[in-house]
């Protein structure tokens, strides 16, 4: 089959991770006779410093007229500290998110049994952790009304959501549920926002369509708490913007490390795969970033082109480089392979291994 790719490297280590994942789609292409069409364009700060806009329109309409973006990372410290700076490179990504109508970000998590003592957590109650977090991406107060006095003593980011906002990121979240282990848990706080009280309204409403889900809830902070005390009971999450955001990166301690985390934002006509870490401008160049979390996220990429064969041969080639400790520093410390050397480990077990995976 044939598919048109915009890829996004980004900032910071965005390249590096980027430049593995489209050798895995190669390979992926080559193994199972697709045509990958690879379109490069700039996003963030790289974009900033040639177009000085974040996100140049030429980038957006190579990223329309494609299947699907692949996306690195984006953030650079020079615009970090900077609270007068007027545009800056995250805004980017957000109005990437928004114009793309990518409106539910999709982000599992699970402990890999090999890694297990990398968690600071105790073995014991992440073992077996298994959950995938809806986080709500273009609503919420990313993207309310903004502003700052003219003093400048007080500014203030509005957040708003309709029902229609939420119903649309909640059916996807009951659907994953029914094919997961039924169970979604909401999590809002509710006992103090407006907006949370209109998502428990609207998700109690909806879930009569879904009753083969157990549906609860949880305020954010006592969610926050259960993740680090008792993953395991999560299955679906569903939350707004800013939460799912915190929760998520959260959430990745359990896995051992960030580097190792997909993403999925999907919307009703675009779809956009990052990883959820950001651009980790200390290692940029150095060949130490894990390149897993993008990679996973093209497989994800792969499932959404209904290419399940060849996502699940990406994971499996993932699988077989932790067992066999090909990793990068942030995971296999003492004996570490660089970014490079791991995309090439991926390739080849893509391209060479015999047997289909099966599970
Ligand atoms: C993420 C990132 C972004 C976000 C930043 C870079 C704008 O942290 O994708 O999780 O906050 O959504
Ligand atoms: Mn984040």
């Amino acid at each position: 089959m044939k598919f048109t790719i915009a890829v996004l490297p980004g900032d910071g280590i965005g390249p590096e991770i980027t430049q593995q994942s489209v050798k895995v789609l190669k390979a992926i292409a080559e193994r199972f006779e697709h045509e990958f069409k690879f379109e490069e364009a700039l996003v963030g700060a790289a974009a900033m410093d040639l177009f000085e806009t974040p996100l140049p329109d030429s980038t957006l309409k190579i990223c329309k007229n494609s299947d699907a973006v692949l996306f690195g990372a984006i953030g650079d410290p020079k615009y970090d500290n900077d609270p007068s700076a007027k545009v800056r490179p995250e805004q980017g990504l957000l109005k990437l998110r928004k114009e793309l109508g990518l409106f539910a970000n999709i982000r599992p998590v699970k402990a890999y049994d090999k890694l297990i003592n990398k968690s600071p957590l105790k073995a014991e109650n992440i073992q077996g952790a298994n959950m995938v977090i809806f986080r709500e991406l273009t609503g919420g107060i990313y993207f309310g009304e903004k502003s700052t006095s003219e003093d400048g003593k007080s500014a203030s980011d509005l957040c708003t959501y309709s029902v229609e906002e939420i119903e649309r990121i909640a059916h996807l979240a009951f659907q994953a549920a029914q094919k997961r282990s039924k169970k979604l848990t909401l999590v809002d706080k509710a006992n103090v926002l407006e907006t949370s009280r209109l998502w428990r309204k609207t998700v109690t409403s909806l879930a009569k369509k879904y009753e083969d889900v157990t549906l609860d809830f949880l305020f954010i902070d006592n969610a926050a708490m259960q993740m680090i005390l008792n993953p395991k009971q999560f299955d679906v999450i569903l939350t707004e913007n800013m939460f799912g955001d915190i929760l998520s990166d959260e959430a990745s301690v359990i896995g051992g490390s960030i580097g190792l985390l997909e993403s999925a934002s999907i919307g009703n006509k675009y779809s956009m795969f990052e990883p959820i870490h950001g651009s980790y401008p200390q290692a940029k160049g150095k060949g130490i970033a894990n390149p897993v979390a993008s990679i996973l996220s093209a497989a994800m990429m792969l499932d959404h082109f209904g290419l399940t064969e060849e996502a699940k041969l990406v994971r499996n080639a993932v699988e077989i480089s932790i067992q066999l400790n090909v990793c990068t520093k942030d995971i296999n410390n003492d004996n570490h392979y660089s970014t490079e050397k791991v995309g090439d480990f991926l390739e080849s077990v893509i391209s060479d291994i015999d047997d289909l995976p099966i599970n």
